[in-house]
């Protein structure tokens, strides 16, 4: 059954959790709602992505009682400032349908990199006033964290980034455990092209009569790690979140561990324009 991780403030996230990334905003709510048949609870929006609506919708319509779900938005490139990120915060809240978010993150510390601090303070302000339950960032690199920490009172519970096995991010993910900051992994299956095709995986799926996502979930798994795949597809979505009946032994892991080619599938935070 599913695992999970402790945030620094005392809240569990659950290490499988359902991506909406791409999902057009029209076609959102049957695939949250079968995320949630599934077994899902923990549910990763953002404002870019349009689809808030669509995911609040369904979490209305699964049933299952507020306090079980975990759901995360973001805060979009736009709307970085004090008072815009309160406004943003606001707009989300009523397209979600929630009084209260388990997660608010920041989606990149770009456009400029010269906001982001003070959107922070903003992050801690609607944590203070009890309408966001944990507060985290997202594509944040050790200096963008470093300078958090520098001059901030809080340390964000958690960083979202690529992470899949030719991105593997040890060093950042290192960086993380010093720190207390959960990883949670974005694109973790490599947006299912190319890596689920590495022969490696086909082996390694076939010996556990797994696929090679469910190997790569499970690998994020044991990495300690939190990874929210997306999916629109029924079976493949029941089939991301199985991954909790069966172990990679540590050449299994040793095996994954060849596929880094460091190279990334999206922008690099350390020099992303958006502009
Ligand atoms: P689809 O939505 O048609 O299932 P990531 O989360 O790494 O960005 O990957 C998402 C991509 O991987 C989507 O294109 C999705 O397509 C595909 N995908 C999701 N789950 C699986 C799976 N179990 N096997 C193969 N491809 C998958």
């Amino acid at each position: 059954s599913m695992t999970s991780l402790t945030l620094t403030n005392g809240m569990t996230i659950d290490q499988i959790g359902f991506g909406v990334f791409q999902i057009p905003p029209t076609e959102t709510v049957a695939p949250v709602r079968a995320a949630i048949e599934a077994g899902y609870r923990l549910i990763d929006t953002a404002q870019g992505y349009g689809n808030e609506e669509g995911v609040g919708q369904a979490v209305r319509e699964s049933g299952v009682p507020r306090d079980e779900l975990f759901i995360t938005t973001k805060l979009t490139n736009s709307e970085h400032g004090r008072d815009k990120t309160l406004r943003a915060f606001d707009a989300s809240m009523d397209k979600l349908g929630l009084d209260v978010l388990d997660l608010f993150l920041i989606h990149w510390p770009l456009p400029m990199y010269d906001q982001y601090v003070e959107t922070w303070k903003a992050f801690e302000e609607l944590h203070a006033s009890g309408r966001v339950r944990a507060i985290g960032v997202s594509n944040f690199t050790k200096e963008t964290l470093q300078r958090l920490f520098d001059e901030t009172d809080t340390v964000p519970v958690l960083n979202q980034i690529e992470l899949h096995p030719r991105f593997p991010q040890a060093e950042l993910r290192e960086f993380h455990a010093q720190h207390g900051i959960v990883t949670e992994a974005w694109s973790p299956i490599g947006q299912g092209k190319g890596l689920l095709d590495e022969p490696v995986l086909a082996e390694i799926a076939q010996a556990h009569g797994k696929t090679p996502a469910q190997v790569v979930l499970r690998w994020h798994v044991q990495l300690g790690i939190v990874a929210i795949p997306k999916s629109v597809n029924p079976e493949r979505i029941a089939q991301n979140i199985q991954v909790f009946d069966f172990e990679l032994s540590d050449d299994d892991m040793a095996r994954i561990a060849t596929l880094d080619t460091g190279e990334r599938m999206g922008p690099d935070p350390a020099t992303a324009s958006f502009r």
